[in-house]
């Protein structure tokens, strides 16, 4: 990932974030929509999860520039979404959700610039989840 791809990131990020409950709203429906068999793990509040995540985004991006942080934090978030049930192939669908958000919510800021840099930050943090949750 180049600075220019976190560069990219973090102006698209700042737009959702600012609209974050619509962001998580469209983002959850999506992966139930393409995925419903990912429904039954969530137990809590979808807006609270809904919340949860976006933070987490927050976090990750905001840390982009010190990985050894940002793969401790995922790491053991990875080991926490076996637990939840969650298995690999479902990174994907999450993924796939992920980046039509993007592109719901950025419409012509959604560039293939943007969407190549995104891509490439979720097959990062989903290698590093996937990858603790094998391992321990
Ligand atoms: C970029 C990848 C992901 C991030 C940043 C993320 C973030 C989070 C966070 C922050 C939590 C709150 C609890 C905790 O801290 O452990 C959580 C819980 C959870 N996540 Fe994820 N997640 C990701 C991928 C996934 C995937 C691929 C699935 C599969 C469908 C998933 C399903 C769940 C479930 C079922 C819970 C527990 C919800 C409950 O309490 O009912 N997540 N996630």
């Amino acid at each position: 990932m180049t600075e220019n791809d976190i560069a990219l990131i973090r102006e698209t990020f700042a737009h959702l974030h600012r609209r974050k409950t619509e962001t998580a709203r469209i983002f959850y429906d999506r992966l139930f929509e393409i995925a419903p068999e990912v429904r039954p793990l969530f137990k809590g509040d979808i807006k609270a999860q809904g919340a949860k995540l976006m933070e987490t985004l927050l976090v990750a991006i905001a840390t982009l520039n010190d990985r050894d942080g940002l793969t401790i934090l995922l790491e053991k978030l990875g080991r926490g979404h076996r637990d939840y049930h969650v298995e690999p192939r479902h990174y994907d669908h999450v993924g796939a959700a992920l980046i039509w958000t993007l592109r719901t919510s950025l419409a012509d800021g959604f560039t293939p610039a943007v969407e190549r840099a995104w891509t490439s930050l979720y097959a990062d943090i989903a290698a590093t989840m996937i990858g603790a949750a094998k391992a321990a």
